[in-house]
This record gives C-alpha cells, structure tokens and sequence, in this order.
C-alpha cells in the first residue's frame, strides 16, 4: 500500500454549554455537536520519518512541526503501535485554521483513522476515541460525526437519535482568527466581573433536543446556543454584524461556530441556502462564505483502504 486518504468534516456547535474552569484548566461542558460536509483531506504515506505538508485554506498558519495536532495523533498511536514506520501526513484544507470549527481536531482524527489502516494497527472506534481524546477535546468527535451529545472537555459522546432530517447552514469566514483558549479565557473574565454563579454541571438545552428529534428546521434555528459567543464578541465585536445580517436576511438561527469566530446560518432549505450565501457574500460582513449540509459523517477512509 502506498498511502491512505482519509475525509474529516468540520463541526459546528448547536449548543455550547460551559461550566466554571476546572483545576486542569479545562473547562466541563455539554455540548450538541454536528458535523457538516466542509471536508478536509489528509492522506498518510510511508516515510524515513514522521513530517507533515499543508496546502489549501489558511495552510500558512497551520505549525509543520511535532505542534501539528495530526502528528500528534500520530505520536499517540505509536505509542500504542511502537513497530510502526515512519509516516508522511499530506493534509488539503478546506476548513479554516483556527475558524472554531475544529478543522486541526479533524486532521487528528484523519490521522489516526489513516495511520490505524496503513500500519494494520487494527483498533476499533472505541480504542481509536479514547486514543483521539489524548490528542484534543473535539478529535473524538471528529471520528463520529454525524450529530452527538458532548460531554465532559467534549470527548464523552453520545449519538443524538435523531430523524434523518439535513439541515442546510450557511458559514461566514471571518477576517481574522480567534484563540480557542483566549475565548474560554475572556469568558470566565466576563463571569467573574458579572459575579455570575455558574453551575458546576451545565445541561443539555431540552429545546434543542426536542427540536432535533422533530426535524423541524425552524425549531433548531430558535434553539441554537453558546455560552462562548458573548466571549467571541468581545474579543471580535465586528461578528455582531455579520450575524445581524445572516438573521435580517432570513436565517432560521444564527450563532457563532465554537470559540469562533466564522458565524453560521441556518436556511430553511438547500435553494435559501443559496440565496442567503450569495446576500451575505454581498453584504460585505465576512471574508467569504461557504454552504455546507449535515449531518456528515465522521473521518471516513475515500481511498487506499485494505
Ligand atoms: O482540547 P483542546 O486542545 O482542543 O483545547 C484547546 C483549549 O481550549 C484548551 O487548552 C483550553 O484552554 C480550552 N478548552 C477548555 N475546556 C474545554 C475544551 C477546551 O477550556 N472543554
């Protein structure tokens, strides 16, 4: 075998749920995760030794060295196959770096699903979850996909039953990064000065459940959700009007994606889709847009399987 390709979608957040810090620094949370069909490909090939290559969307900023969140999966399944080779991790980005919507998580969990298959290392999804829980709190998700209740730092899973309803969204790329650990940062500042209680456990927002379980895309829209986004504002106030615009334009739900800071819209059906991706490209809110439906599924092998 000379390589493998694997597909990792990115993720939006329906609810982000955030508890106090706690003494690790990480931060309890629930949170309704959704994989959508923006993709990035990574493919794994036998090398002298470990390295990585990036080409594609905002491939300069993402690190070529053992800070690379895919080598470090690889790291972490050698540690559990210590005969493995070397490896050469190529990844083309179409999901943003550092957009919220865990594109470096999901070039982990392609990582681990591609060097799982070229070295034969034989683990199943469960081994293969608790291996990516190690690497980052969203890289377990990104093996799923598909749409899942997240507890914990995010790596506790569990499948949302759902009908198989797609919902179609609508992404707003941001001109400008945020830092997932600054936003929890700004967001326990914002508390703190507030003098806010918060719960030691957040909970599961059961409108958001209940609309899920319905398949009503105007119920979803109503329940989106996330604590982060206060904190994303704060540090990127420019966002308010970006999700201003998606909503006047028609949007079903607007909320920023994870820490952010890309906005995402959700339409009430694939040609509103069309219609608020082209109104929001026009309003000068964002850097670009995408659409993107879900859910997807989770990182997937497409070639250069056994
Ligand atoms: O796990 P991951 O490396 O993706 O997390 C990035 C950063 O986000 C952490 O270092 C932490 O600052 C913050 N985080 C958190 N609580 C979580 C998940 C992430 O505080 N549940």
């Amino acid at each position: 075998m000379t390589g493998v390709t694997v597909r990792v979608p990115a993720k939006l957040n329906l609810q982000l749920a955030v508890g106090p810090p706690r003494a690790d620094g990480y931060h309890d949370l629930v949170t309704v995760f959704h994989a959508v069909s923006l993709f990035d490909e990574i493919t794994a090939e036998p090398a002298r030794r470990d390295g990585v290559s990036v080409s594609g969307e905002g491939a300069d900023r993402v690190p070529a060295d053992g800070d690379n969140l895919a080598l470090r999966a690889v790291a972490a399944l050698r540690a559990e196959v210590p005969s493995a080779p070397g490896v050469h991790i190529t990844i083309a980005k179409r999901i943003p770096v550092a957009a919220g919507l865990a594109g470096g998580s999901g070039d982990a969990a392609a990582a681990l699903v591609a060097c799982n298959e070229l070295w034969a290392g034989g683990f199943g999804p469960p081994q293969l979850a608790e291996i990516a829980a190690r690497v980052g709190s969203d890289v377990a998700f990104s093996l799923l996909g598909g749409t899942a209740v997240g507890r914990g730092r995010g790596e506790q899973l569990t499948p949302a039953l759902a009908p198989a309803t797609q919902y179609h969204w609508v992404l707003a790329f941001a001109d400008g990064h945020l830092s997932t650990p600054e936003v929890y940062a700004a967001l326990d500042r914002q508390r703190a000065r507030a003098g806010e209680q918060v719960p030691a456990g957040p909970e599961l927002d059961p409108a958001l459940m209940s609309a899920l379980r319905s398949g009503d895309a105007r119920l979803v829209g109503r329940a989106l959700s996330n604590d982060l986004q206060p904190a994303a504002l704060s540090l990127f106030p420019a966002l308010r009007k970006t999700l201003a615009a998606g909503l006047e334009l028609g949007a079903l739900g607007a909320l920023v994606s994870g820490s952010g800071p890309t906005c995402v819209f959700l339409a009430a059906s694939a040609d509103r889709a069309l219609d608020l991706a082209a109104s929001l490209s026009g309003a000068g809110v964002c850097r670009s847009v995408a659409r993107a439906s879900g859910p997807a599924p989770g990182a997937a092998i497409v070639s250069g399987a056994r």
